[in-house]
Order: C-alpha cells, then structure tokens, then sequence
C-alpha cells in the first residue's frame, strides 16, 4: 500500500536542513505521496523545488496557523486530513514532523496497518516512550512514558498511523484548544475506543525506528538575515 506521509512545515532556520535531510530518507521509498503543507501564505519555492528533487508524488498545499495559537502542526495536518478524504485515498496515514529522524525500516511496517497503529518513539534527549504488548493476548496493554499527563494513548505523533479507510469513516480533525501534549490521545480517541483496539508494530513495540528531534520553538529558531535566507534559499 501507499503510505501518506503528512508532513506540515514552517519557515525556520531550520528548515532547509530538515527538509533535505527528510526528502532523501522518504526518497529511498517509491510508494510514498508526501503530503507537505506549508505553515505560510503561500507555497514557497524552496519547498516545491525540494519536492521536485525528490522524485516522489507529492501534494503542496498552504495553511496558515491562526494568530496567537501555539499548537504545532494542527491546520496543517487538518487540511491534509480533508485531501485524504475528499480524494478518498486508499492507504497508510503518517504525519511525519519535518523535524524528525526516521528509518526506512519504519515504512515496511507502517503499511501493515490496517487500523490504528502504534509503535516506540526514541527521543533525541536520550529516552523513549513506547506501546507495552501482553504477552499473553498479543495486544497493547499500556504505554510506558515519563509522563503520562492524563494520557489514555501516551504516544508521541510521531508513534503511529492510521489507515486512510479508517479516517474516511470517522472524519477526524486536531484541535488547537486541546491542552498541552493532548494532541495525539485524543485524535486517537476518535478512532479507536480502547487499548485493544490498537495494532502494535515493530516486533510488538520492542525496536525503535523513530526519532523525535526537539527543535527548540521561539525565537532562537527565527531567521535573522532574510536577504540571507533567500539567497540560500535559491543555492539547494
Ligand atoms: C510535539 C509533537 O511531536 C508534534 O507533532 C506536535 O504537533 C507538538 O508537540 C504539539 O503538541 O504542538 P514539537 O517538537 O513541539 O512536537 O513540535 P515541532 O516538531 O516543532 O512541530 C510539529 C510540526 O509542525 C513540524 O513538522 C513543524 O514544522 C510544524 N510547525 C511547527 C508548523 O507548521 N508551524 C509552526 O508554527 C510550528
């Protein structure tokens, strides 16, 4: 199956690394649609050249956050949501941060998915979270994480995929006004009503091939010279 692989994105100093460096793991796969949607106005150069390069089917489409929201990615990932849908595309969803490390062990077993499914997530600060499996029943018993925060499915974005037949039923969409980290268990929430109900991966959740990279957010992430910035932009 077609993985689509969901991936919002942002002006940054940043970016250009993370989106060279994404385009050319997501490359060594020829059944992926990268689905980039650009935080801005409208779509940037820089990007769609990127996208060019990489050889993939691709979508690139523009949303603009709202002013004074700090949720990361959820218009971006909305709208992607609505391509799926609309479109009525048949495969394995995956939002994929710009920002994070992935092994292209991951894909061969994104597309078992078949509903939801979740999986381990290393952090670059050196820990990891993951999806604990009963030995007994073969099916998720609970999540072991450093914080917990009230979390019914405490797993990173970056920890699962969901098939697309799945989303087309149920319709799904983030919200900005979830509380900090409540992102992810609650979009699950509204596809699955229990832990059983989740698919565990890569080998019942004992290997880790996801990296969740922080980048820091504010204002050491802005761009200082933009004159700079363009003409950079113009020589990848
Ligand atoms: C964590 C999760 O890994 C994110 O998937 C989640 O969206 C975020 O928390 C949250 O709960 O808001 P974090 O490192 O804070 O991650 O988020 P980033 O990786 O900085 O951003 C997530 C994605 O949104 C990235 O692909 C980034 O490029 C994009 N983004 C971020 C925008 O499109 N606009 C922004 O203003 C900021």
């Amino acid at each position: 199956p077609w993985i689509f692989f969901v991936t919002p994105t942002y002006k940054r100093k940043d970016q250009l690394v993370d989106m060279t460096r994404l385009s050319q793991t997501l490359s060594h796969d020829k059944r992926i649609y990268w689905i980039v949607v650009e935080d801005r106005e409208m779509p940037s150069m820089r990007i769609r050249w990127i996208l060019e390069r990489s050889g993939l089917p691709f979508a690139h489409i523009t949303t603009l956050t709202p002013e004074g929201v700090h949720a990361r990615g959820v218009e971006q990932r909305n709208s992607a949501l609505q391509i799926i849908e609309r479109r009525k595309l048949n495969g394995i969803v995956y939002f994929g941060d710009d920002d994070n490390a992935y092994d292209i062990r991951m894909f061969r077993e994104l597309r078992k998915t078949t509903g939801v499914a979740v999986f381990g997530v290393g952090f670059a600060v050196g820990h990891y979270e993951r999806c604990v499996v009963d030995e007994e029943t073969g099916k998720v018993a609970r999540f072991a994480t450093n914080w917990v925060g009230g979390r019914m499915y405490a797993i990173d974005m970056a920890g699962f995929a969901t098939h697309s037949s799945l989303i087309i039923e149920k319709q799904p969409r983030f919200r900005n006004d979830w509380g900090v980290g409540q992102l992810e268990t609650r979009f699950i929430g509204q596809l699955v009503g229990n832990l059983t109900d989740l698919q565990p991966l890569m080998e019942n959740c004992t290997r880790i091939y996801v990296w969740h990279v922080k980048t820091q957010g504010g204002r050491q992430d802005e761009v200082k010279n933009d004159k700079e910035w363009k003409r950079l932009s113009s020589l990848v």
